[in-house]
């Protein structure tokens, strides 16, 4: 499959997720030859928008939001031709029988094979929709490939995914989905794959034997910002746990698989998903989860709304946006050891840190400062900075037979003239040239539903579980507490 050439169709091209993330993608894959010269990018929205304006657009989202600039007007208007626009009702079958006369008009034009790439940036409702009026509107007769790109929310619980698939797979087969979740289309993600299974020091020590426990922090310094309406009714168990959290999680605990390769990974993270212990009680999820939300508070000394206070939320809203538990993977591998989450938004960090924390070494007499033996840490810094460290004890230099900890780094967004590709180019990239292996099975999202129904159903029973948190601190303070009982704490996250 070749990804140079193709024709990228972007559903919700006035939007935020098109300005901010979708555009400035396209831009970098280009500049670095991976879009080559034979695509075109039709931007389809309801409004209304010349050319020209759609044009101007995307050049004020790749100024602002690309790692490239916009080089000189030659080269860039020979990159911005490729880029045309049309309103569509997408209701209006009419509207995609135009969309295909276009589309054939360019593909004869860039000698396009008839693959074609559908990037959905719309609400989930709308797929299903979308999806019936591309193939009655014959958009999906051509003799190329037809990939459909999809965002998150996939659905509000379960049943409600379930019906999106079936939506969706009427027209569109598995293997023509690829379900984004931006989390796996970041490097270190991608990176724990070689970290665990290239490096002889740690796949050995991968389990339960060797592991007290594994904290995950996917921490924002952001509140709900204009998101109010659609975050409400999602809060952070549906916007980062049911997908990113979990991902990472399966990352992590995952067998090795028995290939590189799309569906042998995500065989394994399935048997992961389902291997989490099910909490099927209010009791349960009371003891095991807890749930937080943002009260007026303050961070860098400048004053900040509660989460109550927002734009578009409710103002006795018992929505969490904040999300912390103890997990279990009941494996044999992982039998037992617990599986620290936690997600929020007004914390005092931007970071997304993954630390595995090893068992103590024997009890011993060999060290009369005991205390100073620290355990081993692995961390793995998956966002804004990239990298890992490993903590190890090692002798502090002097007469005495003292202890300290050193870290050894490597700290990979430190290094000069590194520039990573987001997520996007990565996944815009892989859905081009058909690669699964970074993008959402099916089963997954049904087994990772099938989790958090029942977490959101016992928070519904009623919300005397909610605790508040000031803006800009770690969450509520049971949040420590929850470690604590265990005898461990939260590393701090950089
Ligand atoms: C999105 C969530 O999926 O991820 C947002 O909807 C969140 O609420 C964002 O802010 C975080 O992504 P990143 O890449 O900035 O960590």
């Amino acid at each position: 499959v070749s990804a140079h050439e193709a024709v990228y169709f972007i559903f919700g091209a006035t939007g935020d997720l098109a300005r901010r993330k979708l555009f400035p993608a396209l831009y970098s894959l280009y500049r670095e030859g991976k879009l080559g010269e034979r695509f075109a990018i039709v931007g389809l929205a309801r409004r209304p928008r010349t050319n020209a304006q759609f044009r101007d657009d995307v050049y004020e989202a790749i100024k602002e939001f690309c790692r490239y600039k916009p080089s000189d007007t030659e080269s860039w208007n020979a990159f911005v031709e490729h880029f045309t626009y049309q309103s569509l009702d997408i209701n209006n079958v009419e509207g995609f029988r135009e969309l295909k006369v276009h589309t054939e008009e360019l593909e004869a034009k860039y000698s396009i094979q008839g693959n074609r790439l559908f990037y959905l940036a719309l609400a989930p409702e709308l797929f299903g929709h979308v999806s019936r009026s591309l193939r009655d509107g014959g958009m999906l007769e051509s003799k190329g490939w037809r990939h459909l790109v999809i965002e998150k929310p996939f659905g509000y619980d379960y049943a409600s995914a379930e019906k999106l698939n079936q939506e969706i797979s009427e027209v569109f087969r598995e293997d023509e989905v690829y379900r984004i979740d931006h989390y796996l289309g970041k490097e270190m993600v991608q990176n724990i794959e070689v970290i665990r299974f290239a490096n002889a020091f740690f796949e050995p020590l991968w389990n339960k034997n060797h592991i007290a426990n594994i904290q995950i922090t996917l921490a924002e310094t952001v509140g709900v910002e204009d998101r109010g309406a659609y975050y409400n009714k999602s809060g952070a168990l549906r916007d980062m746990v049911q997908n990113h959290l979990m991902q990472m999680l399966t990352m992590v605990a995952m067998e090795p698989p028995s290939r590189l390769d799309a569906e042998d990974i995500r065989d394994e993270k399935v048997k992961v998903l389902r291997s989490i212990r099910k909490m099927n009680s209010r009791e349960e999820v009371v003891s095991n989860v807890i749930r937080g939300q943002y009260a007026p508070g303050s961070m860098k000394g400048k004053e900040l709304k509660g989460y109550r206070d927002e734009d578009s939320v409710d103002s006795a809203s018992s929505t969490e946006t904040f999300f912390a538990a103890t997990l279990y993977v009941d494996n044999f591998r992982w039998a037992g050891v617990p599986f620290y989450v936690r997600t929020g938004k007004r914390l005092p960090v931007k970071s997304t840190e993954i630390v595995i924390e090893f068992k103590n070494v024997p009890n011993n007499v060999l060290f009369a400062n005991k205390q100073n033996v620290l355990p081993n840490l692995l961390v793995i810094r998956v966002n804004p900075m990239e990298g890992i460290y490993i903590k190890l004890n090692a002798k502090k230099p002097g007469n005495d037979m003292s202890i300290q900890t050193v870290a050894t780094e490597y700290c990979q967004s430190c290094l000069i003239g590194i520039n990573t590709p987001e997520a996007y180019e990565r996944l815009i990239f892989d859905a081009a040239r058909g690669d699964h292996t970074y993008f959402t099975r099916w089963d997954e999202l049904a087994v990772a539903w099938k989790l958090v129904d029942p977490i959101a159903a016992a928070w519904k029973e009623d919300s005397s579980d909610l605790q508040f948190y000031a803006a800009g601190s770690w969450g509520p303070d049971k949040v420590e507490q929850m470690l604590a009982e265990d005898g461990y704490h939260w590393w701090p996250v950089n």
